[in-house]
């Protein structure tokens, strides 16, 4: 039998490599217009007015792209059943000593709360920037609260995405494969998402 089993489409990886590219050049190109602390990271997009029109442009990317990928993956994220409480419960097990084990299906709660997450920060994201692109449009107070809303989503995203990276890189290995060749180790799945495995390899054990 084939050590590996198929855990992502090339379809499912290649618009989480869309979001994630297009996520990084947002913040890279935004960081700038919050602060002139920032203002350094301009001379990657050729000065202000260039990093504008690409934070436009990456925006638009992104809000489409990560809204698909949501619609996409809803029914694997936005249900939490008896065995997702009892990950919650025990944190994962992320805090203990000794090894836990969860009866986990394609995503543990962790997993689901991110994606959930990132698709709220996307809308929010994506209405409020609307408001800001199109000032001149929009009452002062709506673009002011818009201004505060945007980064204060930012600031939330970039939070969950740096625990997000971690997790799926160094935190838990083997799990990158995932998305770099769409497959994972048995054994890997049977360890951190074993509902998942039965149903996908018909296995009963
Ligand atoms: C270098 C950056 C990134 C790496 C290495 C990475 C890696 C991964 C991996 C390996 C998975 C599959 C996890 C599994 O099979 O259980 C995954 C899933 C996912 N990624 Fe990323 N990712 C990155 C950036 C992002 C960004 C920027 C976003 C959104 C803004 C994002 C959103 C998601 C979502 C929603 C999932 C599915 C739910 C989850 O596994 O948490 N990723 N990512």
């Amino acid at each position: 039998m084939n050590n590996y089993i198929e855990r992502f489409s090339t379809s499912e990886r290649v618009l989480h490599w869309i979001v994630t590219a297009s996520f990084f050049t947002l913040l890279l190109s935004g960081l700038g217009l919050y602060s002139r602390l920032f203002n350094g990271y301009f001379t990657f997009f050729g000065g202000g007015q260039n990093a504008i029109m690409i934070h436009k442009i990456a925006g638009v990317v992104f809000f489409f792209s990560s809204l698909y990928m949501y619609f996409n993956h809803k029914k694997d994220i936005s249900t939490f059943d008896q065995d997702d409480k009892e990950w919650v419960i025990k944190q994962g097990g992320y805090l203990a000593r000794d090894p836990s084990h969860f009866n986990i299906g394609k995503y543990n709660p962790g997993q689901k709360l991110f994606a959930l997450y990132i698709a709220a920060a996307t809308a929010v994201l994506g209405v409020t920037g609307v408001f800001i692109w199109l000032p001149a449009s929009f009452p002062r107070w709506l673009v002011q609260v818009s201004l505060l809303t945007h980064g204060l989503m930012f600031v939330g995203s970039i939070m969950f995405v740096v625990v997000h990276v971690y997790l799926a890189t160094i935190g838990n290995p083997g799990t990158i494969g995932a998305m770099l060749y769409g497959d994972v180790k048995r054994n890997w799945a049977k360890k951190h998402h074993p509902k998942w495995y039965k149903e996908a390899s018909g296995e009963n054990r």
